[in-house]
C-alpha cells in the first residue's frame, strides 16, 4: 500500500506541474481528494488492514496527504498572483504615497529670502555657537553693560580655542552683523535668518530656541527714509498691499536711533482683533540706524558709511501667518502638526 501512495504521490507531482489555470488545477484536486478521489479510495482500504500496519500506514499516508495539500494551495496561490498582475484596472483608486513636506518655518524664510534677493540682499548664516565678543561686545555691549540683562544667555563652560572668548549659545542673529561687515566690506546688503536660543521659561509665545531674520543695509548716505521704505516694502509682501508700518522709539545698544516696529494688523486692517490684541498693530521687529562703534568693529569707516539694521521674530511671522497659537508645536516633532503645511 505505501508503494501504491508513493507512487499517487509521483503522479500528483508530476501533474501538478501541467498546471496552467485554476480550472485544472480544480480538476486536479478533485482527481486526488474528492470523496470518489484516488487518495481517499485508498485510505478508505486502510480498514481492512491489521491494527499494526494500519497505525503505520495511516500516519505515512495522512503526512502525504498533508504535504499534497501544500503543493496544491501553493500552486494555487500563484496562479492567482501570477494572474492579478496581469490585469490593470484603472478604475482603483491610486496607491497614496507618502512624502516628507517642508516645516513652515523653512517655508517662509524662504519666501522672505526670495523677496529680499529682489531687492539685492544676500542670504547669509552665522554661528549658533559664538563668542561673547561677536554676539554681545562688537554689538557695542561692553561686559557689564545692563544690556546684557535683556537677554538671558545660555554660557559655554568651554572656550573659544584661539581668542580664549568665552562662548554662548547665540541668543540674536545679530551676532553676524560684525562677521558678515568684516568678510564682505561695504557696501553691503544681506540677510540673516538663523536659530537662537534663550535662557527662558517656556509658554505658548516663548522658547528657549527660536528664529529670527536679520538684516543690515551699509552705504554711503544711508538714512532712516531708506529703513523705512525697505521695511514698508516687507510689510506689503507679507501682509498685502495695505499694510502700514508704524515706528516707535526704542532702546538697543547696536543701533542709533533704535526702533520698534509694527505692521497694521492684516486681520482687522487696524480696527482690533483678537490676533493684534485689539491694539490694530502687530508687534514684529526691532532696527535702527549702525551704530558707528558698531561699523567700526566691522572694519568699516563710520564717516564714509552709514546703515541700517533690523531684526524679525521669524517665529511671529510664521505663527501669524498660519495662526499658529502654540510656538512650542515648531519643535515638538509632532506630526499631526507638521503634516498641515
Ligand atoms: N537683536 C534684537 C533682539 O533680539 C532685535 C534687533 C533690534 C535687531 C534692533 C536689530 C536691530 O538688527 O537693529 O531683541
Amino acid at each position: 500500500m505505501k508503494t501504491k501512495l508513493e507512487k499517487i504521490k509521483q503522479d500528483f507531482l508530476q501533474s501538478i506541474k501541467e498546471v496552467k489555470d485554476q480550472k485544472s488545477l480544480s480538476d486536479l484536486e478533485d482527481k486526488y481528494f474528492s470523496r470518489k478521489g484516488e487518495l481517499s479510495l485508498i485510505l478508505r482500504q486502510l480498514k481492512d488492514l491489521d491494527m499494526k500496519t494500519r497505525q503505520e500506514v495511516g500516519k505515512f499516508a495522512n503526512s502525504l496527504k498533508n504535504e499534497l495539500k501544500e503543493v496544491l494551495e501553493k500552486t494555487r496561490k500563484d496562479l492567482s498572483r501570477e494572474k492579478t498582475s496581469d490585469v490593470v484596472d484603472p478604475t482603483l483608486p491610486g496607491e497614496k504615497i507618502s512624502t516628507g513636506a517642508l516645516h513652515p518655518i523653512t517655508i517662509v524664510r524662504k519666501e522672505i529670502e526670495d523677496f529680499f534677493a529682489t531687492l539685492g540682499f544676500m542670504s547669509i548664516d552665522g554661528p549658533e555657537l559664538e563668542s561673547d565678543y561677536y554676539n554681545f561686545t562688537a554689538l557695542n555691549v561692553l561686559a557689564h553693560h545692563p544690556a546684557r540683562d535683556m537677554q538671558d544667555t545660555f554660557y559655554i563652560d568651554s572656550k573659544d580655542e584661539d581668542k580664549q572668548a568665552d562662548l554662548l549659545m547665540r541668543t540674536q542673529t545679530s551676532n553676524t552683523q560684525v562677521r558678515a561687515m568684516l568678510k564682505h566690506g561695504a557696501p553691503l546688503r544681506a540677510i540673516v535668518p538663523g536659530r537662537c536660543f534663550r535662557c527662558e521659561s517656556t509658554d505658548a509665545r516663548h522658547e528657549h530656541t527660536f528664529y529670527q531674520l536679520e538684516g543690515i543695509l551699509i552705504d554711503e548716505n544711508i538714512n532712516l527714509a531708506h529703513l523705512k521704505a525697505v521695511l514698508e516694502e516687507t510689510g506689503k509682501f507679507l501682509y498685502g498691499p495695505n499694510t502700514k508700518l508704524r515706528t516707535r522709539p526704542k532702546y538697543f545698544p547696536f543701533v542709533e536711533p533704535g526702533l520698534n516696529g509694527e505692521f497694521s494688523c492684516f486681520l482687522c486692517q487696524g480696527k482690533g482683533c483678537r490676533v493684534c490684541k485689539n491694539s490694530g498693530w502687530l508687534e514684529v521687529l526691532g532696527c535702527g540706524l549702525i551704530h558707528p562703534n558698531v561699523l567700526r568693529a566691522g572694519g568699516i569707516d563710520p564717516e564714509k558709511y552709514s546703515g541700517f539694521a533690523f531684526g524679525f521674530g521669524l517665529d511671529r511671522l510664521v505663527m501669524l501667518k498660519y495662526d499658529i497659537n502654540d510656538i512650542r508645536n515648531f519643535h515638538s516633532g509632532d506630526l499631526r502638526f507638521l503634516k498641515q503645511f
